[in-house]
């Protein structure tokens, strides 16, 4: 007879819905012959987006040195790449065999610490600057999140505030740590802006509940919403994270996904205040994609200290990273080039930006299609400036007795469409909504449009 074992109950809870029922239910009709379009998760490489050619030769170099001495394959390669992969060797000391420092090589943190500051026009606004040894690599922005949740909760009482609806991460690590998941809903018909009401009537609710709120996360652009939060909302989040004595988490893995609106970090926002911020990025978003590589880095600024101890945050964190030994050195290596493109001038600047124009061009076109159809279908609005590779509608009709759920199902059989109902997400009470990840290929999006649109139409009509 199979042993049965016992199972950490908490574990039992975690969900995650965009590998839930609806991509099964998906996968099992592909293997039945049906044609689907995967709109449920951000993946870009595995519909079809290809990599950046600077990266994946620079990595390949990396990973076997020997191939510059190989008869032909200089040649293939231009000077640059083999300059670049040389030096990152050299700067490793060690290579890519083995562990690494726990935090990461410091040469890229060094880099890091660099492109923050560029980024950030840190001197010349009078932002403090990035200090490498605040900055730890993480195999990807994942990792970094749950180090920072599993250091602040210590039983059920400590809380966090989430935004609802939100990237399930968040929802599946803190019912993993036995923590408080505190929502706080964004306004969605303000573009899924912030004030301090919204955040102040959450934490209300919680203390009332007596559970202690250690730390706000905010997602910036956001997931699921794809919406580019305003300035002013990120003041309002950083005068109630000082007033309520709040650390900030501000996951800001989309970054690079902007589209024309104004993104602002929330380091550069916050300046010399002195609240403690965790930020975290990834290689994986962007238009680099190299979700598999599995690099990211959390950076931290006004690291808290430990009640009770003469110890900070960074020890702490310094800590975890030691148990783990290192993060995977290729994915430190692509967050090596990730904040530290090709050289201007150089053999591979040209290549580089034209397919990073070409991605990022594309990702912006598709979500603007698939806006347009929206505008089409009674009762779907969507809210924010586009960002993140997202879009999520609300359904505001669906007939009796239908859910998010049930419409996003009905959707997946009629169209072979795959989306995440809204509910995977958390969503304000009453309300339905669905994710679509706008990463397919523009022909199949364009192809698939009037499917939806009619789909849409007859389930309404019943
Ligand atoms: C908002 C957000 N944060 C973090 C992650 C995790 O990214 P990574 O692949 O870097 O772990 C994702 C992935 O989709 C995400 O959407």
């Amino acid at each position: 007879m199979t042993l049965s074992v016992r199972i950490n109950p908490r574990i039992l809870e975690m969900q995650y819905a965009v590998r839930g029922p609806i991509p099964l239910r998906a996968a099992e009709m592909a293997r039945a012959g049906r044609k689907i379009i995967p709109c449920n998760i951000g993946n870009p490489q595995a519909l079809g987006q290809r990599p950046i050619s600077y990266y994946r030769q620079v990595l390949s170099m990396l990973e076997n040195p020997a191939l510059k001495d190989q008869p032909g394959v200089a040649k293939n390669f231009p000077e640059d790449v083999i300059e670049r992969a040389s030096g990152m060797l050299e700067s490793s000391g060690i290579g890519t065999g083995a562990y690494s420092e726990s935090a990461g090589f410091r040469f890229v943190r060094e880099d890091v610490a660099r492109f923050i500051d560029a980024r950030d026009e840190a001197e010349a606004r009078g932002i403090p600057a990035s200090d490498p040894d605040a900055i730890f690599l993480t195999d990807g922005a994942s990792g970094g999140a749950v180090a920072v949740l599993e250091a602040l909760i210590c039983d059920e009482k400590d809380g966090v505030l989430i935004p609802v609806p939100q990237y399930p991460l968040y929802s599946a690590t803190m019912a993993r740590l036995g923590g408080r998941l505190v929502p706080y809903y964004p306004d969605e018909d303000g573009g899924w802006s912030l004030n301090r009401d919204i955040m102040e009537e959450a934490l209300e609710e919680a203390r009332t509940d007596g559970v202690r709120v250690r730390a706000i996360v905010v997602i910036n652009p956001g997931n699921p919403t794809g919406a580019l939060l305003d300035l002013e909302s990120m003041r309002e989040v950083i005068e109630v994270a000082g007033k309520w004595g709040l650390s900030i988490i501000a996951d800001e893995v989309y970054q690079e996904n902007t589209y024309g609106g104004e993104w602002h970090s929330f380091s550069s926002v916050l300046g010399t205040r002195d609240i403690p911020l965790f930020s975290l990025h990834s290689v994986s978003k962007g238009f680099y994609g190299e979700c598999g590589h599995r690099g990211g880095y959390l950076e931290v600024r006004n690291p808290p200290k430990v009640e009770g101890e003469d110890l900070d945050m960074l020890d702490i964190l310094l800590k975890q990273a030691s148990v783990n030994l290192c993060p995977n050195t290729m994915g430190q290596m692509m967050v090596d080039l990730m904040v530290r493109g090709p050289e201007p001038g150089s053999g591979s600047e040209s290549l580089f930006l034209e397919e990073k124009k070409k991605i990022l061009g594309d990702l912006e076109m598709k979500a603007s299609m698939i806006r347009s159809a929206f505008d089409e279908m009674e009762g779907v609005r969507c809210f924010g400036r586009t960002g993140a590779m997202y879009l999520f509608p609300r359904l505001e009709k669906l007939p009796r007795g239908c859910n998010d759920f049930d419409y996003c199902m009905e959707l997946l059989e009629e169209t072979g469409l795959v989306t995440v109902n809204g509910a995977g997400f958390g969503q304000a009470p009453g309300t339905h909504h669905l994710r679509i990840a706008f990463l397919p290929p523009v022909e199949a999006i364009k192809e698939m449009l009037p499917r939806w649109i009619d789909f849409h139409h007859r389930l309404l009509r019943g």
